[in-house]
Formats: structure tokens, C-alpha cells, sequence
């Protein structure tokens, strides 16, 4: 089945960003002259999504449909459904990214759907990516430099994923599992039994062990720029590079 809806988790607590988020939330700071979440966003739209629910917290969720609104300021570049339709998903608490997916499950119902981290910069096209989904799971990776602050992959020699393990102290491989994944409708069955982890989260990592062990999480390793937004220095670096596309652009 197609994927027509994206879910993109704008919650969480920004505290690696404070004081800037002390009144705002992270993904509408400004990257260059647009806020965070409009590139994922454009991401979406750009690979023909046109339903997408933004989840975030009770403070912010009026920041964001001012941002937002009904989804008015995109249109698709083809197809029937031109006109964006935004809608919002309320998380409480920032109680883990699985969590924040769950809050979607009534809007996603009994289809696929793409689950996007707001404060992740991706320069890839999905488009290509989207049309070879099938069923199971995508997830995406990245190579870095410092593995052991993400989740991280290990690929056998099909490039088949064998592992993944959160913040690992001694990492096994230098690919990060990026905030970007694909899931068949069967991923909100695979959180029913979820405890929340030893840090007190719903964790991604969970549900994707689950397509692991049924032999349905596929992996795809990005080539081009990718940053999460989390830390001064890569709000700013992103920022740099945005201004230069942005040149372009204009
Ligand atoms: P993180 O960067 O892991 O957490 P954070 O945004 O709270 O920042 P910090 O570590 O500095 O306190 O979050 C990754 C992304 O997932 C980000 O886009 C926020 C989102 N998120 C939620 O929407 N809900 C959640 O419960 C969590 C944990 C994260």
C-alpha cells in the first residue's frame, strides 16, 4: 500500500538549546529565514505527502498552527491531492519518540506512514526511496563521526541490518539510524506490549527491533547533508548551509 500520511514528532524538551527554548520550541527556530520544521516539512511535500499530522506539546501547539496553519503556504507539484493538509497530535509529556508516533495512530489508522524527527535537516529526495517501500520497515542512516550518541546499525553483507542498539559505548559501526522512518500498518500492533526504557522513554528503537526480528527492516544509507538540530553548533552550521541554498533559490 501507498504511503499518503507522514507523522513529524515536534515535541520533546529543547533542553540542549536552552534558553532558546525556554519560550519557544526548537523547531520553530529560525534555519536562515525559515523555522526548523518548514524543511521537514518541504522534505515531505516534495516526495508528494500531502497528509501530515504534526505532534508537539500543549505550550507550543498554538506557536505551530500560527507557523503552519491548515497547511496553506505548500501545494504538491503534481497529482490529485494538490492542496497540504496539516492537522495536530497533542503529546503531554516528552515520554520518547514511539510515544510521540502513538499519539498519530487514529489519524494514521490501518495505513503506512512515514515517521519524521521535526528537528532533522535531510537533503536526500524520499521520492525514490517511497516507491520502493513495500512493507516492514525502512529505517535511514547516516554515517558519523560519534556513533555512540545515536542509535547505531550494523549491516551484514547483503546490507541487510543485523543490529541496532541505542547509544552503544562501544559502537560497532559508524551509521547512525537518523530521525526518518518507514512503517507498514503494522506498527502500531508492535508497540501494544511496550515498557518504557531504563531512561523512562518510549523508545523507536523497540519497534524497529520488531521488524528486525521478523526479518522486515530494510536500511538505506544517505548520501548527501544530514543534521539533527539538538545542539548551538548545529543549529548554526545548518544555518550556514541553508543561507547558501537559500541564495539559490531566490
Ligand atoms: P531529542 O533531540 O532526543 O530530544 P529533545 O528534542 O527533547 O532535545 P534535548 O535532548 O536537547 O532535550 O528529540 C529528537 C526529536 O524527537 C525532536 O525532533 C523532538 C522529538 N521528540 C518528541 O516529539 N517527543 C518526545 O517525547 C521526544 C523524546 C522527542
Amino acid at each position: 500500500m501507498k504511503i499518503r500520511k507522514a507523522v513529524i514528532l515536534a515535541g520533546g524538551s529543547g533542553t540542549r538549546l536552552r534558553p532558546l527554548t525556554l519560550a519557544t520550541n526548537k523547531h520553530l527556530l529560525p534555519l536562515y529565514d525559515r523555522p526548523v520544521i518548514y524543511h521537514a516539512i518541504e522534505k515531505l511535500v516534495d516526495a508528494g505527502i500531502s497528509r501530515i499530522m504534526v505532534v508537539t506539546s500543549p505550550e507550543h501547539i498554538d506557536s505551530f498552527v500560527r507557523a503552519l496553519g491548515s497547511g496553506e503556504h505548500w501545494k504538491l507539484k503534481s497529482g490529485n491531492e494538490s492542496q497540504i493538509q496539516i492537522t495536530y497530535g497533542i503529546q503531554n509529556k516528552p515520554g520518547g519518540i514511539a510515544q510521540g508516533l502513538y499519539i498519530a495512530r487514529d489519524y494514521v489508522g490501518n495505513e503506512p506512514c512515514i515517521l519524521y524527527l521535526g528537528d532533522n535537516y535531510i537533503e536526500d529526495n524520499l521520492g525514490p526511496h517511497l516507491k520502493n517501500f513495500k512493507s516492514g520497515a525502512m529505517i535511514f542512516l547516516k554515517k558519523v563521526a560519534d556513533p555512540e550518541r545515536f542509535g547505531v546499525a550494523t549491516l551484514g553483507k547483503n546490507g541487510g541490518v543485523i543490529r541496532i542498539e541505542e547509544k552503544p559505548k562501544k559502537p560497532k559501526s559508524n551509521l547512525a539510524v537518523i530521525g526518518l522512518y518507514f512503517y507498514d500498518n503494522t506498527v502500531f500492533e508492535k508497540m501494544r506490549d511496550q515498557k518504557p526504557s531504563s531512561r523512562g522513554e518510549y523508545e523507536i528503537t523497540y519497534v524497529n527491533n520488531k521488524y528486525l526480528k521478523e526479518g522486515a527492516l530494510k536500511a538505506v544509507v544517505l548520501k548527501k547533508k544530514w543534521t539533527d538540530i539538538g545542539t548551538f553548533d548545529s543549529l548554526v552550521e545548518t544555518s550556514h548551509h541553508v543561507r547558501k541554498s537559500a541564495k539559490k533559490r531566490r
